[in-house]
């Protein structure tokens, strides 16, 4: 299995996500399958021979390989030329006779995921009311709208990285936002004069894409915000199953949740349970593993094989649940900060077994 990273010239090895490649090679010694990793540029313009890198023996080598049979693509595409060119040279490589299977297919971004998820009658009523931005004036008006307060963020966004809570206070004369920024850095502002403003908003979000949603008040009693992160993951048969679950908590006015902008993870039965009592927690987690449940396969009807998913669940200060985003390429450091052994170990483990899946139905069918 050939793991396709994002390159990071500031480590060593250069690329991200150096822990989980690592614990995803021993994995793969564990169930007899060959783990190597390669950055997306190192794909080969020209021939087949992968440059990567091998872990072996406590430590990173540079190494040459072929076509890896699994292709296991963990890259943030924040340009989708980037991604257009990437996959040009995988599907070049195919035509030059070089099989491969990809473990999954991505997802295409969130406003794409929220269209398809809105056509099923059993997503609908979990589904923030959510828009395209396309002009402050359109901003105005679902201020007006939604009690004052709307939520923006990035169609290809991820961490938590440039969202915006817009409000308007004082019959509308003061702007407040509270947001973060590429680098994930907390900040607020204030406008006293709406035009301002909103021309603020507009060169913050520059040239990308942004959606719009009401803001929900998606915090526990003291204000701190936070989501239940759902890890579905196929198995070594192939077929889903829920590897784990945690709570994701930010600190107190953080905007989001996410472990990358300072949130931490806590065990999810025993947070919820404190926040809204035994009897609505439960309510909660049936929901949440009902919804679970059915993301995957019919998301994979609209977007092609899928290998794991992440899906936050926001819940609200009455306990009404939300689906706020679904995750194609998901962490799992949650699981290891929670002290879960059995789904940090699963959350790995599985994608391998799954590889290894693919690739013996493959081999069955070559030699059939
Ligand atoms: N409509 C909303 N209202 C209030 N908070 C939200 C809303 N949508 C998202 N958030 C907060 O922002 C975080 C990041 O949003 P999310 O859609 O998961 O994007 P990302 O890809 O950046 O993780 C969520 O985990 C949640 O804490
Ligand atoms: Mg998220």
């Amino acid at each position: 299995m050939g793991v396709m990273v994002s390159g990071n010239l500031n480590s060593f090895p250069p690329f991200g996500e150096t822990v989980f490649c690592r614990r995803l090679t021993l994995a793969g010694a564990k169930h007899n399958l060959k783990v190597y990793v390669f950055t997306a540029e190192a794909v080969p313009e020209d021939g087949t021979i992968f440059e990567g890198y091998q872990y072996s023996r406590g430590k990173w080598l540079s190494v040459t390989f072929p076509v890896p049979d699994i292709i296991y693509d963990r890259v943030n595409y924040h340009d989708p030329c980037q991604l257009q060119t990437i996959r040009q040279r995988l599907t070049r490589i195919t035509e030059d006779g070089h099989h491969f299977q990809y473990l999954a297919r991505g997802l295409s971004g969130k406003w794409n995921v929220y269209q398809s998820l809105r056509r099923a009658e059993i997503f609908r009523p979990y589904l923030p009311k959510t828009t395209k931005y396309k002009n402050s004036r359109q901003l105005a008006r679902w201020l007006l709208h939604h009690d004052h307060e709307v939520f923006l963020k990035p169609h290809s966004g991820t961490h938590g990285k440039m969202t915006l809570h817009v409000r308007l206070a004082d019959d509308d004369h003061h702007m407040m936002l509270i947001g973060r920024d590429n680098n994930n850095v907390l900040f607020h502002k204030h406008f006293h004069e709406w035009e301002t403003g909103a021309a603020w908003i507009e060169r913050f979000m520059g040239e990308r894409a942004f959606i719009i949603q009401p803001y929900l008040q998606l915090t526990n009693a003291n204000g701190r915000p936070f989501d239940v992160r759902v890890l579905m993951q196929k198995n070594e048969s192939g077929r889903w199953g829920l590897t784990g679950m945690a709570v994701r908590l930010g600190e107190q006015d953080s905007v989001t949740s996410n472990l990358h902008g300072g949130g931490t993870a806590v065990e999810a039965g025993r947070f919820m349970n404190l926040e809204f009592g035994e009897t609505a927690a439960s309510l909660i987690f049936g929901t949440i593993r009902r919804l679970s449940a059915e993301i995957p396969e019919y998301l994979e009807s609209c977007f092609g094989r899928l290998a794991e998913l992440g899906i936050d669940f926001g819940v609200d200060r009455k306990g009404r649940v939300w689906i706020i985003e679904v995750n194609s390429k998901p962490g799992r450091s949650a699981f290891f900060q929670i002290g879960d052994p059995r789904s940090a170990r699963k959350s790995v483990e599985n994608p391998v077994m799954y590889a290894r899946y693919l690739w013996l139905r493959q081999l069955r069918r070559v030699n059939s």
